[in-house]
């Protein structure tokens, strides 16, 4: 049976600034996809957050790009904006909606979106990221090491049903193109592109060998649709496992080194990518509004459901204490960064700097500037 995963979020508003969303904005979101479980619409729905984004998980036989499905989330981020974080004078309310014109896909009206439709195998494990404070992006280091590079995946070496490689589709965020890469064959091209974060990421990975799908990630730049700074995208990623794709443990060791990201405070810093657990209460942000952070939730997909640990509750694959050394890392990594204050390259580049307040700020400096004379 073809069954499709949907991944839907957004930012609608938090408490204490851009910190979570409140209790009962997810108890509606929960409510309303629940409902929609009733009615048959989809087969199993998960609503959580990562920091102050909330994210919608759902499953289904509608296919990709289904009005429906993305009818279904974008009205649950409008009630939970007008009923609940408007009124409640929340922070950021309705942020993420950077237009009323919802015509059936929610693509390029704010919400980040990854989806994934495949048949079912006889056993299906999937991994949905979440990451809060920084940007598509961000999964160009992860993507690379888990489908891409032998130091990180084992599998593409010893294993025969992954080492003909895999195909990557790689956007251009500036130009609005995008490339098929074929690895390994192409890989020095791939991370020619994908070295270039800020504009070039990753919406699909396909395996070589037969073109079954492997992973799906979000890759909106509210920057670009607005024009102005309006938050970090945060971003999204669903990635299956396992037999003839890389185990679970392969693809979350992209994660144990931890890597420096654009996003962070006012969505104009690097810092490190911090894995965390969130049933340890770790998906929240604090220091300098960050650091940066990424949850990992393991399901299986099941006859069309996605079965967890106590009915949907996923598993909190960074939960391991493993994960604390790692975590310590990045905080070490995040402080130094921090030392270095307002320069670059702890500030992100002139260039990504454009789309936040500084510009503003310069212009204000503009008519004090005068010609340099160069003496004859
Ligand atoms: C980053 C982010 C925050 C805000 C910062 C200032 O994506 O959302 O770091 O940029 O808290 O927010 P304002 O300008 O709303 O006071
Ligand atoms: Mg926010
Ligand atoms: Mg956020």
């Amino acid at each position: 049976m073809r069954t499709t995963v949907s991944v839907i979020k957004a930012d609608v508003g938090s408490i204490a600034g851009h910190h979570k969303p409140h209790p009962k904005m997810m108890e509606l979101a929960s409510g309303k996809l629940a409902e929609a479980e009733n009615t048959g619409l989809i087969k199993s729905g998960y609503a959580t957050h990562c920091g102050d984004d909330i994210i919608l998980v759902m499953s289904h036989g509608k296919g990709e790009d289904n009005p429906e499905i993305h009818g279904l989330a974008w009205n649950i981020f409008r009630e939970i904006t007008e009923k609940v974080a408007k009124p409640m004078k929340l922070y950021g309310a309705g942020q993420d909606l950077l237009s009323d014109a919802f015509s059936g896909n929610v693509r390029g009206l704010g919400p980040g979106v990854a989806e994934i439709e495949f048949e079912e195998r006889k056993s299906d494990p999937v991994i949905v990221f979440a990451a809060d404070k920084t940007e598509p992006g961000a999964w160009n280091i992860p993507l690379y090491r888990i489908f891409a590079s032998p130091e990180n995946t084992a599998g593409l070496v010893i294993d025969p049903t992954l080492h003909d490689g895999f195909k990557f589709e790689v956007l251009d965020l500036v130009e609005s193109w995008s490339v098929l890469l074929k690895t390994p064959e192409e890989l020095y091209d791939l991370v020619a592109l994908l070295g270039t974060v800020g504009r070039y990421a990753v919406s699909k990975v396909y395996r070589a060998s037969d073109g079954e799908p492997a992973a799906a990630a979000s890759t909106t730049r509210l920057s670009l649709i607005a024009g102005r700074y309006v938050g970090k995208d945060d971003p999204v990623m669903i990635v299956r496992a396992q037999a003839g794709f890389p185990a679970v443990g392969e693809v979350l060791a992209a994660f144990a080194t931890p890597f420096i990201v654009s996003g962070w405070m006012r969505g104009s810093h690097r810092g490190p990518l911090m894995p965390v657990s969130f049933r340890r209460g770790q998906n929240v942000v604090s220091f300098f509004d960050g650091p940066p952070r990424v949850m990992a939730m393991g399901w299986q997909v099941s006859n069309g459901r996605l079965v967890g640990q106590d009915g949907v509750e996923p598993v909190d694959l960074f939960e391991d204490p493993f994960w604390d050394t790692v975590r310590n890392k990045a905080a070490e990594l995040a402080l130094t960064l921090r030392t270095m204050g307002e320069f670059e390259p702890a500030r992100l580049g002139h260039e990504e700097m454009e789309y936040t307040t500084l510009p503003q700020v310069i212009e204000r400096l503009k008519p004090r500037f005068k010609p340099i004379e160069t003496k004859k």
